[in-house]
């Protein structure tokens, strides 16, 4: 058997990391596609070092662009590796750009998708992920799910049960192979960033920073909750184009660094008294660590993370993050319970059932 991974994006890695870990450890052929769609040093290349990653066997390099150019992009150069390859099973992560291109070139050519992270949905079409999710999903024909609400929406979808597998969460396989190492390396992180309490803050949602309407009130705040506990924010490339001058002119507590690498960031979210922000990816790893997660959105295509883990939804409630805030703070925090099936064998789940 042949299995095609496609990723393309700084999500994408840590969940196609494990995965491809199973799956050579049962001696199966793969082959490592990345589209380009992130291509910073920062925002790809760490990656595939800290987590061992094995270097791309092809590279689309698209790069930037509209969605549609973007999508294109991929849809055009993954057809002809496709065909070269002729994989078995070709499988796609999570639920950026680079999942749907690659999903409707299979689809289109007959070729089997297996879909990890499938069945989340936010409910909010003005997101593109869900838009990226929907349509990933319909085409799939395996689809690997890492809580049961993605197998009960897919099954409100027409998806037949017998295509629906729950795994669980293949982040958390990869969050708890490197703890140690992001353990590790901590003391050396603190020193180097003077870090004793602190906060933690990344915002790079289009809905979040793209409108100074939106983003600037946004900055105040945190601005303003800086003084009591000092934030730590590694600024994603869109953020920071866009509004570097503002966030220049923050308080000395409000800080900004470049992206971080995996074990840097892991370890800044296990040591935070608190995360606040936009990812769908630290709802989840702050809810596996324990770390109070307040996230700027109105939904979350997550919605374990509320149930069992520890995040609270704050939309644009300035009044409602000031008092989660501070409840952070007193240590009087939403506590997780624990999540099923986030126990570091979801990659294995996958590999036995691809094997079968
Ligand atoms: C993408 C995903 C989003 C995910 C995020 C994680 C889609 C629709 N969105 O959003 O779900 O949460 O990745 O980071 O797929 N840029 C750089 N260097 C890079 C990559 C991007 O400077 O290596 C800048 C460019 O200005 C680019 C912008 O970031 O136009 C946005 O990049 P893009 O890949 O379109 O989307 P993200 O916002 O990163």
């Amino acid at each position: 058997m042949t299995v095609l991974h496609v990723v393309g994006a700084r999500p994408n890695f840590m969940k196609a990391a494990p995965v491809y870990r199973a799956l050579a450890q049962r001696g199966v052929t793969q082959v490592l596609v990345h589209t380009g769609q992130h291509y910073d040093a920062q925002m790809s290349d760490v990656f595939f070092q800290a987590l061992e990653i094995p270097a791309p066997d092809e590279s689309l390099n698209v790069g930037s662009g509209s969605h549609a150019q973007q999508t294109a992009a991929i849809m055009s150069k993954f057809e002809p590796v496709l065909l070269a390859r002729k994989p078995d099973v070709v499988l796609v992560y999570g639920d950026v750009n680079s999942t749907v291109a690659a999903a409707l070139v299979c689809a289109k050519l007959g070729v089997k998708i297996g879909h990890v992270e499938a069945g989340l949905r936010s409910f909010d079409r003005t997101m593109p992920e869900e838009i990226n999710r929907l349509v990933t999903d319909q085409l799939a024909d395996i689809l690997f799910t890492p809580s049961t609400d993605g197998d009960e929406n897919l099954a409100r979808e027409g998806v037949a049960r017998e295509k629906i597998f729950f795994v669980g969460n293949v982040m958390i396989d990869t969050l708890i192979h490197f703890l140690p190492k992001a353990d590790a390396l901590y003391p050396a992180l603190q020193q180097e960033l003077s870090l004793q309490n602190f906060g933690l803050v990344t915002l790079h949602r289009p809905s979040n920073v793209d409108e100074a309407g939106t983003f600037l009130p946004m900055l105040k705040v945190l601005d303003e909750l800086s003084r009591d506990l000092p934030l730590i924010f590694p600024v994603h490339p869109r953020t920071r184009d866009k509004w570097t001058q503002e966030l220049n002119k923050c308080n000395p507590n409000l800080r900004t660094i470049a992206p971080q690498g995996y074990l840097e960031f892991l370890a800044l979210q296990k040591n935070a008294s608190v995360v606040v922000t936009d990812s769908g990816g630290i709802q989840e790893e702050t809810s596996y660590l324990g770390t109070p997660c307040l996230t700027l959105r109105e939904n979350t295509e997550r919605p374990i993370t509320i149930t069992l883990g520890t995040n609270v939804l704050i939309g644009r409630d300035w009044n409602l993050l000031r008092s989660e805030f501070t409840k952070a703070l007193n240590g009087n925090r939403k506590r997780g319970s624990e999540l099923p099936f986030w126990d570091g064998h979801a990659s294995d789940r996958i590999a036995e059932v691809l094997l079968r």
